[in-house]
């Protein structure tokens, strides 16, 4: 057995050469939601894991003090899936920190440099409204946070082509694209990781993977629960914007890109905008668009409102590999259950030996990224009997065991570890985010009716329509 010291460096820290780690974390909307719900937890997690060791500073608007933001986050990991870790939490409470004031004045930034002390490489969470990145960010500026910094921020990256251009221009201002790291925390999933994985870790799976073999790929992400009381977000956005636009465009690059040369973040990436570039813009005509009944009277919800809480799509990929390959997906709230799935089918076989209708359904791949994580083979056995008919079964390659879930790191502990560390590759580059919003845009406004759809179903039946030359939709339940 090799000595501890022999131990391969971990691939992250192998990948970044001689890259330099942050040595402070600071995060506005320290009072906010997202602190409570996703960040607190995170750091307990990344403190347990002897991943943070320097200080952390909370930056609110609340006329909070420290004792306050402690109170706070011992709450936020009290009501986590983790829970509480009383010795994780006494040394993230130690290294905690906070600045109150607000983000207009530049006195308030200043006392921030006063709190980093010795840190030259901090990393700046923006966890606040878009609208307030340029305020910001100029004043990380005037008060010489910024030089050796990060800035980690989340989406809404822009509303639509020309915000998200406008929204770069603001960041690049004063940060360049390598330090800016935006989250998209669909690639913070293990199980959207394992796409990546299983694809090229595999050989039996490339030669099959194309257009000669593959019929159709589907993609599913549906919520049993509607707009859980954001409704002012959710007028503003509606579930292209949401999840369409981000999620479902990441999954897409990760299913259908080429081989990357290596790990190497940019290898990656730049696969990932290649499969965008490929996608033709979405139609009208490809589009149906469902609102949920019901959606009209939440809260914060205009009574006329136009936004659609359910979208299907379907959609081509112009490239070597995949031309004239049907690409669809959908996703919606208030469905009948709550599952993200990816289904790709390959082709029947020729019927010529046991005769139509011999077999069930045919061959597929399910990946199923939540709420279970399970990678699935389709295939077909022969139905016991006289007759030679098949019987659909599923080679289940990978299961959510108890181990497993021990090991897994939640999104938000891996984003925001890797930021720390300064790995880019689970982060959407600019390129990727502004060609997603060429391929969305000319459906945002779009004009084409909007289904209504009771809540428990599986959304307007006009979807059913996009895919009916493919037989119908494919989820398992
Ligand atoms: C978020 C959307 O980005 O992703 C939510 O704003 C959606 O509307 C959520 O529910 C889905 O992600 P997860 O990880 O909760 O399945």
């Amino acid at each position: 057995m090799s000595a501890p010291n022999d131990a391969p460096p971990s691939p992250a820290v192998e990948l970044l050469g001689n890259k330099e780690g942050a040595d402070s974390l600071v995060f506005f909307g320290a009072s906010g939601d997202l602190a409570f719900k996703k960040i607190f937890p995170a750091l307990q997690a990344l403190v347990r894991r002897g991943r943070i060791d320097f200080p952390i500073v909370g930056v609110g608007r609340s006329g909070w003090n420290l004792e306050k933001l402690i109170e706070r986050a011992r709450e936020s990991v009290t009501a986590s899936a983790a829970g509480l870790d009383p010795e994780a939490f006494a040394k993230l409470a130690n290294l905690l920190r906070y600045v109150d004031g607000d983000y207009n004045e530049l006195s308030t930034f200043q006392r921030l440099k006063t709190e980093l002390g010795q840190a030259r490489r901090p990393a700046h969470y923006l966890a606040i409204p878009p609208s307030m990145f340029a305020g910001v960010t100029e004043n990380l500026k005037e008060a010489s946070c910024s030089e050796g910094a990060r800035v980690i921020v989340e989406k809404p990256f822009g509303r639509d082509l020309a915000s998200a251009r406008a929204l770069n221009r603001t960041l690049h201002d004063v940060f360049p694209e390598e330090s800016i790291f935006r989250i998209d925390h669909y690639l913070g999933k293990e199980a959207v990781q394992n796409i990546l994985f299983f694809r090229f870790a595999n050989s039996f799976l490339e030669p099959i993977w194309n257009r000669n073999y593959v019929e159709n790929v589907q993609i599913t992400l549906a919520e049993d629960f509607g707009i859980k009381g954001r409704g002012r977000m959710y007028e503003e956005t509606g579930v292209i914007r949401d999840v369409m636009q981000n999620h479902l465009l990441q999954v897409v690059s990760y299913l259908a890109m080429e081989p990357p040369s290596s790990t190497y973040t940019e290898a990656i990436r730049d696969e990932q905008i290649k499969v965008l570039r490929n996608i033709r813009p979405f139609r009208t005509a490809d589009i149906v668009r469902g609102q949920f009944r019901g959606y009209r009277d939440e809260k914060d919800v205009a009574a006329n409102s136009d936004v659609p809480t359910y979208a299907a799509a379907r959609f081509h990929i112009d490239s070597w590999r995949w031309q004239g390959v049907p690409f669809y997906m959908r996703a919606g709230k208030a469905l009948r259950t709550t599952t993200t799935e990816i289904i790709v089918e390959f082709r029947a076989p020729p019927p010529v030996v046991f005769g139509p209708g011999s077999v069930e359904r045919g061959n597929y791949i399910r990946f199923r990224l939540s709420p279970s994580v399970v990678i699935g083979l389709g295939a077909e056995a022969k139905l016991p009997g006289e007759g030679m008919r098949g019987r659909q079964t599923e080679l289940k390659v990978v299961a959510t065991s108890p181990q497993d879930d021990a090991r897994r790191m939640g999104d938000y502990e891996r984003l925001l570890g890797d930021a720390l560390l300064g790995d880019a590759t689970l982060f959407a580059r600019q390129d990727f985010v502004e060609q997603a919003w060429t391929i969305i845009d000319p459906v945002l406004g779009c004009d084409n009716r909007l289904h209504p759809y009771e809540p428990g179903t599986w959304g307007p039946s006009e979807a059913d329509d996009l895919v009916a030359s493919i037989g119908g939709w494919n989820t398992t339940e």
